[in-house]
């Protein structure tokens, strides 16, 4: 008897062994966005591939919509290892210490996103990331999203027409800035959250590409639209550094690979997943959405340029200057 019970328990453990062994590596990848925006189906591609290039041996699970953390708290979660990847917005990366990134925050300093990957997809971007390590973070790439456009209830054509409005920012104090910079009021608040605050009146309005806009209904709740496209947002994929650095090399360089088509493939539709919002927006007729002038974007532009001069010691000097010498604006010469 207590031989079968020895060999009971040896069979049990070899078993547990082997199943050990297959288990695969779980990446709990959490995200605020909407699963159908550029961010959402990135990071689903990125499980995919991940799967694929690893043979199963890593399996990452996509939690989209705050379905797990809203802002602030998922970056806790990372550091704390309860998730092991995140892809927040650049400005999530001042609340954090790492004001630098603020710099991605400041109004038209990037054209267009040939400008903005200069700067993401070359040296500064690497040592932003690098940035990042004493935090117990690792930075792996930078995501596209897209320029922000404001909304409201009432008509935007001018600067003037934000003046006295409660106006959505993500956590930054240059985005509080460029708000104060039109006249408006600042109000930080989870993205989770923003619908709610729209639809109550807690906030006037807002701002965010048109991705994120449409895939939260928030043009339901807002009846103008104003493609001002004054600022960028995009996001940096960041794993917790202990569990990267303790990954198995194959596995490790599998997930880079992984990460390398994801990034490709983020960045190729960003554009395509904003028009489309953007197409949605019109059809469904309860937002009005207007194109600028020159003119009224240029008025928009000398209204923000002031942010520049006064956050700059914010974020460095030197590190602005360097940008802006990539991209050739000149917040002085408007
Ligand atoms: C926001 O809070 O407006 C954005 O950061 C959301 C996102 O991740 O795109």
């Amino acid at each position: 008897m207590k031989l079968r019970n020895l060999f009971i328990g040896m069979a049990a453990a070899t078993f547990s062994a082997i199943a050990m062994a297959q288990a695969p590596i779980v990446i709990k990848f959490s995200h605020v966005v909407a699963a159908d925006t550029p961010k959402g189906k990135a990071s689903e591609f990125f499980a995919k591939k991940a799967a694929e290039l690893t043979k199963g041996k890593a399996k990452v699970e996509v939690y989209a919509n705050s379905a797990l953390y809203k802002d602030k708290e998922e970056m806790e979660a990372l550091q704390l290892g309860a998730v092991q990847m995140l892809a927040p917005s650049l400005a999530k990366f001042g609340p954090l210490g790492v004001k630098e990134f603020e710099a991605f925050d400041f109004p038209y300093i990037f054209d267009d996103t040939a400008d903005l990957h200069k700067i993401t997809q070359g040296p500064i971007g690497a040592s932003l990331l690098a940035k990042l390590e004493p935090k117990g973070i690792k930075g792996l790439a930078f995501w596209d999203n897209g320029f922000k456009s404001f909304s409201a209830n009432t008509p935007i054509k001018t600067p003037a027409d934000l003046k006295g409005k409660k106006l959505r920012i993500q956590s930054s104090k240059v985005l509080e800035e460029q708000i104060r910079s039109v006249g408006g009021l600042p109000q930080v608040m989870a993205f989770s959250e923003v619908y709610q605050a729209l639809q109550t009146g807690v906030v006037d309005g807002t701002e965010n590409p048109i991705s994120n806009l449409y895939t939260q209904k928030m043009h339901e709740v807002q009846k103008h639209l104003t493609l001002t496209n004054h600022g960028y947002l995009g996001y940096a994929v960041i794993v917790n550094k202990k569990f990267w650095d303790g990954l198995p090399a194959d596995v490790r360089g599998q997930l880079e690979a992984a990460m390398k088509e994801a990034t490709a493939y983020a960045n190729k539709i960003a554009q395509d997943e904003n028009d489309s919002s953007l197409e949605g927006v019109k059809k469904s007729g309860k937002t009005t959405v207007y194109v600028p002038t020159k003119d009224e974007r240029l008025a928009f532009k000398k209204a923000m340029a002031p942010v520049h001069t006064k956050m700059a010691d914010r974020v460095g000097k030197d590190l602005l200057q360097t940008i802006y010498k990539e991209t050739g604006f000149d917040p002085n010469k408007l």
